[in-house]
């Protein structure tokens, strides 16, 4: 018998570690991990011109106009059945036409971190250019010597503009919080990855039961 999918949104403040746990959840649980700011960075590798104009207000740490991000995103999900969203919603329109294009998701993970440490994250977090993965120069060092050599740097990794972009958090999650207050889970975030992954895998399990056990009683 097939698994039902699943449909999670996980959220949180600029290197909360929202990327860093999709790794691991999309490792375990096999769901399409579909990124905001990834789908912005392809766009702007493209060399589009909505690329352009996203990287304008990446670069002061806002939020990118609905106009470009929210037709991307609709499309990124059509794709799936179930899917790992990463830092979308951010604001109550954006969680509006999710439930307008008929996405519900099933779970709500905020990542709880306090603020003194994002900017320590932020400033040595590290990017292998070629798998993709998230290292950071004190907390997640990398395997080898080759892939230590070609690591990149995000053009928004400041310690000025994580602060903008801490700014715009902070003024936006009240509103997508109270939309999705029935399935959120917070997460206590400043611990070890694997101590966060820990209590993520123990709402996942609980979730995929629940489902099982609603599936089998229709
Ligand atoms: P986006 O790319 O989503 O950036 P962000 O929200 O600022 O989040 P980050 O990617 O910086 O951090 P993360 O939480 O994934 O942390 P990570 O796992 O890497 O968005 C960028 C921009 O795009 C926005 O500013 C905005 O302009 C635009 N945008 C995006 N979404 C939008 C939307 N919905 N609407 C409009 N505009 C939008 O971890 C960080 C570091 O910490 C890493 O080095 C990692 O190794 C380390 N680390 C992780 N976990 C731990 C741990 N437990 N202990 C120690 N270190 C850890």
């Amino acid at each position: 018998e097939e698994a039902e999918p699943l449909r999670i949104i996980i959220s949180g403040a600029p290197a909360s570690g929202k990327g860093t746990q999709c790794e691991l959840i999309t490792q375990k649980y096999g769901l399409v991990h579909i990124s905001a700011g990834d789908l912005l960075r392809a766009e702007i590798d493209l060399g589009s011109e909505n690329g352009r104009l996203a990287k304008e207000y990446m670069e002061r740490g806002e939020l990118v106009p609905d106009e470009i991000l929210v037709k991307m995103v609709k499309e990124a999900l059509s794709k799936q059945n179930g899917w790992l969203l990463d830092g979308y919603p951010r604001s109550s329109s954006q969680a509006k036409s999710l439930e307008r294009f008929g996405f519900k998701p099933d779970l709500f993970i905020l990542l709880e971190v306090p603020e003194e440490i994002l900017v320590e994250r932020v400033i040595g977090r590290r990017l292998d250019p070629v798998t993709g993965k998230i290292y950071h120069l004190k907390y997640s060092l990398p395997e080898t010597q080759e892939i230590a050599a070609r690591l990149t740097q995000r053009f928004d990794d400041t310690e000025e503009k994580v602060k903008l972009r801490l700014k715009t958090h902070n003024r936006n999650v009240r509103d997508v919080l109270s939309m999705y207050r029935d399935i959120t889970v917070k997460i206590k975030g400043d611990c070890s990855k694997e101590e966060v992954f820990g209590q993520i895998d123990k709402a996942l399990t609980k979730l995929v039961q629940q489902k099982k056990i609603s599936s089998s009683n229709p």
